[in-house]
């Protein structure tokens, strides 16, 4: 994890109004809760006064399933109560930036001593995302990270998908332009062009550290012909296929009307939360857009459950930029990635 970023933890629609979900981000268990209004809210799922789960589930409550998000309720899961989200255990309440706003057994009329909180995540909402800070809290945060090269008028439809690895795992793989006409040669890896020019790649640094890398790839079928190296390859006239913005956004530009864009959820050391959109603007005439949108988020899944094998089966789980692995020129955006994430940790380590 690179501390004090903005990371997508979930899709917004996950959050009803007046609900709760309990999930597993940063490896830790939390709880995102919105009250009847809307307003939103991540806490640590641990009541600060002794220590009960709000959302009712134990540690050892399957926890597979934290990963798969799960609505919470019942006598032993918190309620949500006038902005508030009420302890099962002695009823303590607290308010979406975690301030104990009562406590019944002190009486209605005594005010809850001022530092009494439960551990909550500064949290916004935007792009169909629900992020949350990761790091130390500040006055003021950097604005969230988003891929200006989308614009408005889109239709966006959504899925998700429980992986069993790190999400540095899962964000390298849609960076890796080698694999395609291996693990995909039926679907989008198909022609066979397994020779990798390149490919060429440029950081842009962004506000917070929430850089974009832009990257061009040019695979092409093997003939005998050497392959470019980056340097010497110009940068192309056209648009990047490929942008990343630290610390877990994706967005492939396959054409002007159609977008995909990933977030790669971090749950703990060994599982992640694959987010997949789609925006499309080819389709969009209400009746036409259902049809068509369940035919993208389909044929999405079929790609990625292709991914998904191979990735879960990498080892270490975590990867790291100096993991012991040997590496190849059309590895240059695993590279640079690497490299990026370890001078952002080195640069939050060194922070006073
Ligand atoms: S443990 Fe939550 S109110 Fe006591
Ligand atoms: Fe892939």
């Amino acid at each position: 994890m690179i501390p004090n970023m903005w990371y997508v933890i979930l899709a917004s629609r996950e959050v009803k109004a007046g609900r709760m979900v309990a999930v597993r981000r940063f490896g830790e268990k939390l709880v995102a809760w919105r009250t009847p209004e809307g307003a939103l809210s991540l806490l640590a799922d641990q009541c600060p006064h002794r220590g009960v789960a709000f959302s009712g589930k134990s540690e050892a409550h399957d926890r597979a399933a934290l990963t798969r998000n799960l609505a919470t309720g019942g006598p032993a899961a918190a309620r949500i109560q006038d902005g508030c989200l009420v302890c099962p255990f002695h009823g303590f309440a607290f308010d979406t930036v975690g301030k104990c706003r009562a406590i019944p057994a002190n009486g209605k009329t005594a005010e809850p001593p001022r530092g009494f909180k439960a551990k909550s995540y500064p949290v916004r909402e935007a792009n169909g995302f629900i992020y949350a800070w990761y790091g130390e809290t500040r006055e003021e945060y950097p604005p969230i990270p988003w891929f200006e090269a989308i614009g408005p008028g889109y239709s966006v439809t959504t899925f998700f998908d429980p992986w069993a690895t790190h999400y540095s795992r899962g964000l390298e793989n849609q960076l890796d332009v080698v694999h395609l006409p291996f693990v995909h040669h039926n679907t989008i890896g198909r022609g066979n062009a397994t020779l990798v020019h390149g490919p060429v790649v440029r950081l842009e640094p962004r506000p917070g550290g929430h850089d974009l890398m832009n990257l061009w790839v040019r695979n092409e079928k093997d003939r005998g012909q050497p392959p470019l190296r980056a340097a010497e390859l110009p940068v192309p006239e056209r648009h990047p296929f490929l942008q990343f913005l630290f610390p877990n956004l994706w967005h492939n530009w396959i054409t002007d009307k159609l977008r995909l864009v990933g977030a790669f959820v971090p749950v703990d050391e060994g599982h992640m939360m694959l987010y997949l959109q789609t925006h499309q603007k080819f389709l969009t005439a209400p009746l036409l857009r259902g049809p068509v949108d369940l035919m993208l988020r389909y044929m999405n899944l079929v790609i990625e459950r292709q991914d998904k094998r191979i990735v879960e089966t990498q080892a270490p789980k975590r990867s790291d930029l100096k993991g012991g692995e040997q590496l190849i020129p059309g590895d240059g955006p695993i590279i640079e990635y690497r490299r990026r994430r370890q001078s952002l940790i080195d640069a939050a380590r060194r922070s006073p």
